[in-house]
């Protein structure tokens, strides 16, 4: 029977050691979510990293990981600890992370994590070679397996491969100045179809394959070794019913199963009468425009004082690749940020900013999105953004108000969230200002369009309608071989 063979540099599982013993949960992200139906109902295999290095494995823990593995229908592609510094924290994090999201200054090229970046691709691609049979379809994900593409068509150029780019496609003009822009190019090329969340990444996309390697493009047809190759647009979106489903049983907690910061949370807009909240929730990156946010809501306190001691912005920031330098310094940045912002504008009884750098779990995300007034979103750039269709998909009552970063993918679909320029501190500040002040007939009129579209358009929806696209451009290119 053929099956889908989905690959990414981690697998949907979270494996750790804890006390010499294994400890494994299922991944909560939204790829590991959404593609949960593929992988298991068309018996499909999902390869990737583990999380360990082989340094890290006895084994006897290795044997547990496979068996862990084995049992999620799950592959490892094996990476050692030079193999994690060079490629991951190397090639992927340091060079093209910073790249796509237009951080050219961030962007490092050493021919050392280069070579890392191609070994380990190799490796990912061996695995695939070893499972993929005849009929199978291919699904790679991410820049972190870019050559994956090329390698797996150089051997078996008859399947049917895949590709996802889960962040921006930066314009020509940025793209160009990498020197093996080529090389990333000609490894994606290696797909039948190559997926963007948005139009303008496709452009971009296709603007750099026209001009760096000279092929020929028609509309969104790349003919390359003699193959078209489809690129196209496919915004993803979030399992939508688990975010509503959670809100809504949140609506009907009582005091006795309500969660800690529930609790914390009730006790502080009961006693602060009036007191609004405004949230954001992010991984600690550089990308997310956090000091922007930050210093845009010092300037909302200072110029409309009346919203002193009536508002807190509450800003969960999740800690991320903290091996990264730009990553520890912004951590600093935003530590001393928030202490200097609390500190001038604090009074005995309201405290402007809280502020949790950690992980919290699914129940208390939750309980953040629906206490919520405003969800202030300020990404500098961002693929897409799943956070602002998680607010909205939380918002049982229809009201609420999303503020979005302009430079967001989500935000070419979210026409009616309040957009702005992340670069504008003085627009962000007014935009607060008409989110906290806005009619809630107005709220209402908004949110239910933005569920609307939120709902229909939804991971699983993404996902089929790649996996058809897919089986599409196969089709044809079948036809035309063997005609
Ligand atoms: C982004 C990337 C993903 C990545 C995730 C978390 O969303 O597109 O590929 O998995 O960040 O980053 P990490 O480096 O922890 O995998």
């Amino acid at each position: 029977m053929n099956k889908m063979i989905i690959v990414s540099n981690r697998l949907p599982l979270q494996i750790s050691i804890e006390d010499h013993h294994l400890k494994v949960t299922s991944s909560v992200g939204g790829l590991a979510t959404g593609l949960k139906s593929v992988h298991k109902e068309s018996n499909g295999i999902w390869i990737g990293w583990s999380g360990l290095t082989q340094e890290e494995l006895t084994p006897e823990l290795e044997d547990k990981v496979q068996e862990a593995v084995h049992k999620e229908q799950c592959v490892t592609v094996n990476l050692t600890q030079s193999d994690l510094d060079l490629y991951y924290y190397g090639f992927s994090n340091r060079t093209l992370w910073p790249l796509f999201h237009y951080f050219i200054e961030y962007t490092e090229y050493h021919p050392e994590s280069w070579n890392a970046y191609k070994r380990v691709n190799e490796k990912f691609a061996e695995v695939v070679l070893k499972h993929a049979e005849d009929g199978d379809q291919i699904w790679i994900q991410d820049y972190q397996l870019l050559l994956v593409p090329a390698l797996v068509k150089a051997k078996k150029p008859n399947i049917s491969i895949g590709f996802f780019n889960h962040i921006p496609f930066p314009s020509y003009e940025i793209f160009r100045t990498f020197p093996k822009r080529k090389e990333l190019l000609e490894g994606m090329l290696g797909a039948d179809l190559i997926g963007f969340h948005t139009y303008d990444y496709e452009r971009h996309f296709l603007s750099s394959v026209k001009r760096i390697l000279s092929l020929e493009v028609n509309f969104n047809k790349v003919t390359y070794n003699n193959r078209i190759i489809k690129v196209d647009s496919f915004p993803m979106g979030i399992d939508y019913k688990k975010f509503k489903n959670a809100a809504l049983k949140h609506d009907k907690q009582n005091e006795n199963n309500k969660t800690e910061i529930q609790k914390r949370l009730d006790q502080h807009l009961q006693k602060e009468v009036g007191m609004k909240m405004v949230l954001s929730i992010d991984r600690m990156d550089y990308t997310k425009g956090i000091p922007n946010r930050l210093k845009a809501f010092e300037y909302f306190l200072r110029k409309y004082p009346e919203f002193q001691e009536k508002i807190r912005l509450v800003m969960l920031a999740v800690p991320s690749r903290s091996e990264v330098p730009q990553y520890q310094k912004l951590k600093q940045e935003t530590d001393e940020l928030v202490g200097r912002i609390n500190g001038e504008f604090s009074t005995v009884s309201w405290t402007p900013i809280w502020y949790f750098y950690r992980t919290l779990p699914f129940e208390n995300i939750i309980d953040l999105y629906t206490s919520s007034e405003v969800a202030l979103i300020t990404p500098v750039r961002d693929g897409m953004n799943l956070v602002a269709k998680e607010y909205v998909a939380t918002r049982t009552k229809e009201d609420g108000v999303l503020v979005l970063s302009e430079m967001t993918g989500a935000s070419k679909e979210l026409n009616e969230a309040l957009l702005i320029n992340p670069f504008n501190y003085e627009e962000i500040a007014d935009t607060l200002k008409q989110a906290l002040e806005m009619p809630k007939a107005e709220q209402k009129q908004r949110m239910k369009a933005l569920q609307k579209r939120v709902s229909r358009y939804s991971v699983e929806k993404w996902a089929s309608e790649f996996i058809n696209s897919l089986k599409q451009v196969h089709k044809v290119y079948s036809i035309i071989q063997a005609s």
